[in-house]
């Protein structure tokens, strides 16, 4: 891709062909419905020639009158009130699930069978043992899967790994990561799914700590060992409907070391209870030549460090904005400095699944797939092993 692209090339891409076209059916409507469905949309114009064009057939929920309502706001053809009926549509090729976490796995599965490519959001599943069915089924089917760890597709993230690849870091040493929220820190916040182990699997773990999961091993590699402790702060809350108090059965909040295979050591944080924190996700990898830092909230931004850099009397961290055409995805978008955000990583993540499934190429080893997706879930089952026994735990996929 050029280095001219910015101010002089705004909408040079020239398409050649037809792109083909991808019916989408999505299951969920609301936060993960809405922040996929508006990436479907703007893939066609922002990612131009895109690999293929989504063509947005069905949305599924519950309720008919919100399903039917989310159809009309986001521009699906139809809508579902039962997913089993929508997988059943023979225009949909991509099942898109951004249920919640125990309507991962049968749905997933069932849609493999019938031969739909599948994207899930993250976690991939409640449990490793769960999370494996998924992966043998999409494998069995030869469909596409993709687990939705959108933070791979962030243009300063891919960067990062890049000048790891290329060992600019040198001998790995450190990952150190956190992801913090602040949103259930009232007691009188009421139950939801994120807060019951039979729904969500976990809470903070899974929620936030997957995210940092999967850029401890896109970034630095395996992990082959965790320690770790959990807590549950408030132990019962306002029932989701009626009168009285709910069990909260998930962790609120954990913490765990990690030993890779490479030797590098590691930490891992997550919280919804950290008040002031929005969506605070930040990591650091070290390594013998330099360090990288980055920022959720500043996202297109990266801090690094480069040892003997010349002259040693402004040595210290860089801000390097992440905007330039040769940045990883930034050819798609505006000329460097005109910043892009969180929602962006979805047309990104969406996007390599197209191209996966239209060429034919591989989503791992820079999105995510079902195989990750597992491994994810096999570090999350130790770290909770690892918080309940006091002990640590092998991890072993
Ligand atoms: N990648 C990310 O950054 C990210 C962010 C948030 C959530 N997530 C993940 O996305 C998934 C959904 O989370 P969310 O925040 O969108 O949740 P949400 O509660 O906002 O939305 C869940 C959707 O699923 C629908 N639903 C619930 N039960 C259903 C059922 N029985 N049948 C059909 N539809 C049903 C609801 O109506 C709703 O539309 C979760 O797995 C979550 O972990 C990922």
């Amino acid at each position: 891709m050029s280095d001219q692209v910015g101010f002089v090339t705004m909408a040079g891409a020239k398409a050649e062909g037809t792109a083909p076209e991808i019916g989408v059916g999505m299951l969920g409507y609301a936060f993960m419905g809405k922040a996929h469905s508006n990436a479907y949309k703007k893939i066609p114009y922002m990612i131009y020639p895109p690999p293929a064009v989504p063509v947005l057939v069905a949305i599924g929920g519950r309720n008919e009158e919100a399903v039917s309502e989310a159809a009309k706001r986001y521009g699906y053809a139809t809508y579902y009130t039962d997913w089993r009926e929508m997988i059943k549509d023979d225009r949909i090729q991509l099942f898109d699930n951004g249920a919640p976490n125990h309507l991962h796995a049968d749905p997933c599965i069932a849609a493999a069978k019938v031969g739909k490519h599948i994207l899930c959001e993250k976690p991939l599943a409640r449990t490793a043992k769960e999370a494996a069915m998924m992966l043998e089924a999409a494998t069995k089917a030869g469909v596409k899967h993709m687990t939705a760890f959108n933070y791979r597709f962030v243009p300063a993230v891919r960067q990062a790994r890049h000048l790891i690849e290329s060992g600019a870091l040198g001998e790995l040493y450190h990952f150190r990561a956190v992801y913090l929220q602040e949103w259930i820190t009232d007691p009188d916040f009421g139950m939801i799914w994120r807060l019951d182990k039979d729904q969500a699997g976990s809470g903070a773990l899974g929620d936030l700590g997957a995210h940092i999961i999967d850029l401890a091993r896109f970034l630095v590699g395996e992990p082959r060992r965790v320690s770790a402790a959990a807590q549950t702060f408030i132990k019962q809350r306002p029932a989701a409907q009626g009168e009285g108090l709910e069990e909260v059965t998930v962790d609120d909040a954990f913490v765990a070391a990690l030993e890779f295979e490479n030797g590098a050591i590691g930490s891992v944080e997550a919280s919804r209870f950290c008040p002031g924190r929005k969506n605070g996700m930040v990591f650091e990898v070290n390594g013998s030549k330099g360090s990288i830092q980055f920022s959720l909230e500043r996202l297109n931004e990266l801090e690094v460090f480069w040892k003997g850099e010349a002259p040693k009397e402004t040595q210290g961290f860089h801000n390097v904005m992440v905007s330039e055409s040769y940045h990883p995805f930034w050819s798609h978008w505006w000329p460097q400095g005109h910043i892009i955000g969180w929602e962006h990583t979805f047309v990104h993540e969406i996007t390599h699944l197209l191209d996966a499934i239209v060429n034919d190429n591989p989503v791992s080893p820079y999105g995510a797939d079902f195989e990750d997706g597992y491994k994810n879930a096999v570090i999350c089952d130790a770290i909770l092993k690892s918080a309940q026994t006091g002990r640590r735990i092998d991890v072993t996929y």
